[in-house]
């Protein structure tokens, strides 16, 4: 796997973009920090949820609890639904090194009309450097930035039947694509990674090992 992958997750409410998405965590194998607005992450061994974005930063902030997430490799999460708290969070993972960034549902967070000057933006554009992965879902494509959408390495289209998702997956990926998403089943997701296209499934196992 490549370094320092942006990767998108899209598609309909409830069919498995955030068990997907977990899935997905434990491969990147980082320390890892979720954003959180619809409160979907439970805690568990290695998870840690916190209710505000003021209350992660006095943890985090502590050098102790830092190396502790560096070394285990732990999974924050973070509670959020304001923008200014969510970019606040952008600005403190920002300045961090070798770790995974989770976005949930990011166009509460980050759509076309950011502002360039964002520390999303600037996680997105220049994250790269500092080895940061990004990890978001998002039910409707036509909602998130362009910046984004060029930057990301691999898409995951659940079934899309929105006109103007449609029209999204035709225009970034092609017509062909569009007529794979449309017809996708319940949990199905149809795999974009540059010239390698394929039809991938979240299995009753794969959610045993995430649930263990
Ligand atoms: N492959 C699968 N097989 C069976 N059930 C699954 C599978 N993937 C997810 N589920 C279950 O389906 C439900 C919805 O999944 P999930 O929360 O991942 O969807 P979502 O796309 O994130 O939804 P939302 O848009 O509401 O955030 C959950 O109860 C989850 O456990
Ligand atoms: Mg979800």
């Amino acid at each position: 796997m490549i370094q320092n992958e942006i990767k998108g997750i899209i598609g309909k409410k409830g069919y498995g973009k955030t068990k997907l998405t977990e899935k997905e965590m434990i491969f990147t194998d980082k320390p890892t920090i979720i954003l959180d607005p619809r409160f979907q992450y439970e805690e568990n061994t290695r998870r840690i949820v916190f209710m505000s974005v003021s209350s992660f930063i006095a943890w985090i902030t502590k050098r102790d609890n830092y190396k502790i997430f560096m070394q285990y490799k732990l999974e924050l999460v973070v509670r959020a639904i304001d923008i200014e708290d969510a970019e606040l969070l952008a600005q403190t993972v920002y300045k961090m090194k070798k770790i995974c960034f989770v976005i949930d549902e990011i166009d509460m967070f980050f759509d076309t009309r950011t502002n360039k000057k964002s520390f999303f933006n600037q996680l997105v554009q220049y994250g790269r450097h500092n080895e940061i992965d990004i990890i978001y879902t998002c039910r409707r494509p036509a909602n998130i930035s362009r910046n984004l959408t060029a930057l990301t390495d691999i898409f995951y289209f659940s079934r899309l039947t929105e006109p103007t998702d449609k029209k999204y997956v035709s225009d970034t990926v092609s017509k062909d694509a569009e007529d794979i998403v449309v017809n996708l089943e319940k949990f199905s997701f149809y795999r974009i990674e540059d010239e390698k296209k394929e039809i991938i499934k979240t299995t009753a196992k794969d959610l045993a090992i995430l649930s263990a």
